[in-house]
């Protein structure tokens, strides 16, 4: 993605205008309306100009056919709506957000809504339940793939039963896959999270509540700790006292993960990270996309050894193991 000429800025647009018909179709119902079958446009009930001009936006980005009036949803947008995938109008305020990065730039993150307050979140999670729900079923979904190419890089190394902490779990779908393959697993996260997530899992987990930043044992202790996409949300100084602290949870041999969207040691890549890297400045108050080089500073600061890298399409596993032995105290 690189802007070399104006036409590339022009179309770096299209994307965003994409992003706001097809946010707006969700927000005014109108695919869940043609989910009974096609519909004449006069039956939509929205601006005859508007509709005229976001249906071939549509059927160019794959989610509507017409037969001329009649309007229908594509295979796809049948597929996005069932696995509840299709954007939602959310990504309006999103993108409403995004216009204020002038401000954001000149001042600093977060970003602050109309009424002056800031928009930042705890890890995505925000003081009203539902919405907190919503973030951690959108996160749940987005999580079948990875937790499952987790569970295979480090489930490997660990023996039947082992003990295993997803610290700032959330929706649980990491935990669960180490615990159906019978690991003795507890979730750490926040109260309000804590109990969405027991809805879910029941016994299946071991709980524990708190804040990470002020929490000094996360219990143990553990053969693996799990952070996944949690450091983003910190920033580098929190990140050290956290690893320091879960690394004296662990046992002698124990190994910390942390999977997250690291920007390489290049500094400008992958893209995912870096875009990533706006949406930590818009709605947390110190996060950022981390880079390997404080991955492996964090771990080795903690007295860890044996750091390892593996990559794993857009995200990284950064992990290094408590050695077996401390090291003898020196003595004055
Ligand atoms: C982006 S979510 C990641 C959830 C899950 N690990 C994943 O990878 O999909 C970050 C999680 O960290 C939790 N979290 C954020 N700040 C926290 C804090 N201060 N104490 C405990 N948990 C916190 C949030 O509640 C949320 O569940």
């Amino acid at each position: 993605m690189k802007l070399e000429t104006e036409q590339d800025s022009y179309e770096w647009l299209w994307a965003a205008k994409a992003l706001a018909a097809v946010s707006a179709w969700s927000g005014l119902g109108l695919f869940e309306r043609l989910r009974a079958g096609p519909l004449p446009r006069g039956e939509l009930g929205v601006d005859p100009r508007a509709l005229a001009v976001t249906v071939p936006v549509l059927q160019h980005v794959g989610l509507v056919d017409t037969d001329g009036d009649r309007v229908g949803l594509s295979p796809t947008a049948e597929r996005l709506l069932a696995t509840g995938a299709m954007p939602t109008a959310r990504n309006l305020d999103h993108l409403r957000d995004l216009g204020r990065m002038l401000e954001v730039l000149r001042d600093g993150g977060p970003v602050r809504g109309d009424d002056g307050k800031s928009k930042a979140t705890r890890g995505g999670t925000v003081d009203d339940p539902e919405q907190t729900e919503r973030f951690l079923d959108y996160l749940w979904r987005i999580s079948e793939a990875p937790a499952k190419s987790t569970l295979a890089w480090l489930g490997a190394d660990l023996a039947p039963g082992a003990a295993v902490l997803d610290l700032g779990g959330g929706h649980g779908r990491y935990a669960r896959a180490f615990a159906d393959v019978g690991h003795v697993v507890t979730l750490f996260d926040q109260p309000s999270v804590v109990a969405i997530s027991r809805k879910r899992h029941g016994d299946a987990l071991h709980y524990l509540e708190g804040d990470f930043h002020t929490v000094e044992s996360f219990g143990g202790p553990y053969d693996l700790a799990l952070l996944c996409n949690v450091v983003h949300g910190e920033s580098d100084a929190a990140n050290a006292s956290l690893v320091a602290r879960v690394a004296r949870s662990l046992r002698p041999g124990g190994r910390i993960a942390i999977r997250d969207m690291f920007v390489d040691d290049f500094g400008q890549d992958p893209a995912s990270a870096v875009f990533f890297g706006m949406t930590m400045l818009f709605y947390t108050d110190h996060g950022t996309s981390p880079t390997l080089p404080q991955a492996r500073a964090w771990l080795e600061a903690a007295g860890l050894r044996d750091v390892r890298t593996s990559v794993f399409e857009s995200h990284q596993i950064v992990s290094a193991r408590r050695p077996r032995a401390d090291p003898p105290r020196t003595t004055q």
